[in-house]
C-alpha cells in the first residue's frame, strides 16, 4: 500500500471506537471498555509489524523495533496516549500513535535499518479523566506518584484505579516505578495535535513544542447546610451552590489579574435535589500560567477568595513549568525546515518524562479549528501525513541508520 494511505488505513480503524453518537465525542476512559479494545488494536498493529509489545508495571504499552537493551543509552522513542477526556476529540493522543505506527512503515518502506531501537509507546490515562490525576502512566513509571495514591484514587462511582486495573486482568501490586522502562527511553519525541491557534496564525503545517507551561489541579470543598428550599429565608441560608458560584468567578478573576489560566469544568452538589438548598460542594479548578511565580499567585489568590465562603482549596496535582530538552528542540529546528517552535499551556507525558531527566521535545500538528478537548478538534489529513513525515526525518536522524 502506498505509504499516503497508511495513515488513513489505520485512523480508520479507530474513529468509532468509543464515540458517543449524539455528541461525536470520545469517552475513552483508562481501564474501560473502549480504552482496552484502543489497547488491543494497538497491540495488533505492533504484532502485524513484528514489534516487541512490552507492558511496564503501570500498564503502558510499550512496542520495540530493536533491542533498546543493547545500548546502555537506551532508544528513540515516540507516540503518545489512547485515552480521552469526556467528549474529547479524536486527535489528542491518537494522532501521536497512529503517526508513530506510519512513520515506522515509511522507514521500512524506504529500507532504513535504525542503528538504535525505536520505540512506540501507549501511555496509560494521559488526561486522567476518570480518576482524576493526568499522566499517570508516566507519573508513576518515573516515581513522580507513588504506588499507594494512584492505586487508591477513585472515579465518580468510587471504583479505585487498583479495582479498575484488576478488573482489566492486570495486577495492581506489581505497580510502581519502573526505571527499567524509563531508562530505555533514550529521547522521547511526542507528537500531538496543537491545542490552539499558533499555527494557524503562523500558516505552518507543522511545529516544535519546547516548553510545557506550569499547570495543576487542585479540589475546593464548600460546605453549605442542607434545608428546605421553599421554607428556609433566604438569610438563614448556607448555601453550597452560592459557594461554589464564588470560586467559580474568583478563579476567572485571578486569571485576569494574573496573566494566566483558570477553569472549573467539573462540579459536584450534594445531595443534589432540585428543592434542596446543597449541604456542600466540590468544584475542581485547573490552573496554568507561563511562569511559576503567576501560577502560584493565581491559586493563593483563589484560595484567600474561597476561604471567605469558609471553602477549602487542595491540590491533587501539579506539574511545574517545564522547558523541553534544548538540544533536541534546535536538532528538530535544523531537521524540519526550520519549524516554528512554540511553548503549549498543555499537559503532556513529554513533561513528565522531561522532568525525570529524559530528554525530550514535542511536534505539534496544526489544528483548524483551534478548539480541543471538544469534538470540533480536527487535522486535515495533508497536515496529518506533514506531521508523519517530519516524525520519519526526525527518528532516521536520531536512530540513524544504513539504507
Ligand atoms: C491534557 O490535555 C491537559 O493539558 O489537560
Ligand atoms: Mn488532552
Ligand atoms: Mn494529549
Amino acid at each position: 500500500m502506498a505509504q499516503a494511505g497508511r495513515f488513513e488505513q489505520l485512523w480508520s480503524a479507530i474513529v468509532d471506537i468509543g464515540r458517543d453518537p449524539t455528541t461525536g465525542g470520545y469517552r475513552r476512559f483508562a481501564w474501560t471498555e473502549p480504552d482496552l479494545k484502543m489497547r488491543e488494536w494497538f497491540a495488533d498493529e505492533c504484532a502485524s509489524r513484528g514489534l516487541d509489545l512490552i507492558e511496564d508495571r503501570m500498564g503502558n504499552q510499550w512496542a520495540w523495533w530493536g533491542d533498546p537493551d543493547i545500548d546502555a543509552s537506551g532508544g528513540i522513542v515516540t507516540g503518545s496516549h489512547l485515552d480521552s477526556v469526556p467528549d474529547g476529540g479524536a486527535f489528542d493522543g491518537p494522532l501521536g500513535v497512529v503517526s508513530a505506527l506510519a512513520a515506522i512503515d515509511i522507514l521500512r518502506a524506504s529500507g532504513i535499518e535504525p542503528h538504535r531501537a525505536i520505540g512506540v509507546v501507549n501511555f496509560v490515562d494521559e488526561e486522567g479523566a476518570r480518576f482524576g490525576v493526568s499522566c499517570i502512566g508516566s507519573r508513576v513509571i518515573t516515581g513522580a506518584l507513588s504506588p499507594e495514591r494512584a492505586l487508591a484514587l477513585r472515579d465518580t462511582d468510587d471504583v479505585t484505579m487498583a479495582e479498575a486495573m484488576r478488573a482489566a486482568g492486570r495486577q495492581p501490586e506489581q505497580l510502581g516505578a519502573d526505571p527499567e522502562a524509563v531508562g530505555r527511553i533514550g529521547s522521547f519525541i511526542e507528537l500531538h495535535i496543537e491545542q490552539g491557534r499558533g499555527l494557524i496564525d503562523l500558516g505552518r503545517a507543522v511545529a516544535i513544542g519546547n516548553r510545557i507551561w506550569a499547570h495543576g489541579r487542585w479540589r475546593i470543598e464548600i460546605p453549605g447546610e442542607a434545608n428546605h428550599a421553599g421554607t428556609t429565608r433566604l438569610s438563614d441560608r448556607q448555601d453550597a451552590v452560592i459557594g461554589c458560584a464564588r470560586a467559580v468567578l474568583a478563579a476567572r478573576a485571578a486569571a485576569e489579574v494574573h496573566g494566566s489560566l483558570a477553569t472549573v469544568g467539573k462540579i459536584s452538589i450534594q445531595p443534589g435535589g432540585v428543592n434542596a438548598i446543597a449541604r456542600s460542594a466540590t468544584a475542581w479548578l485547573d490552573a496554568r500560567a507561563a511562569s511559576e511565580p503567576a501560577l502560584r499567585a493565581t491559586v493563593a489568590q483563589i484560595a484567600e477568595q474561597v476561604a471567605a465562603s469558609d471553602a477549602v482549596l487542595t491540590e491533587e496535582s501539579r506539574t511545574p513549568q517545564t522547558a523541553l530538552d534544548n538540544d533536541l528542540v534546535a536538532r528538530l529546528a535544523g531537521l524540519l525546515d526550520d519549524a516554528p517552535v512554540m511553548s503549549t499551556g498543555a499537559g503532556h507525558d513529554a513533561g513528565i518524562l522531561a522532568n525525570a531527566g529524559v530528554p525530550a521535545a514535542m511536534i505539534f500538528v496544526r489544528n483548524p479549528t483551534g478548539v480541543s478537548h471538544s469534538p470540533a478538534e480536527w487535522a486535515e489529513p495533508d497536515d496529518c501525513r506533514a506531521g508523519v513525515a517530519a516524525l520519519a526525518t526526525v527518528l532516521t536522524d536520531l536512530a540513524g541508520s544504513e539504507q
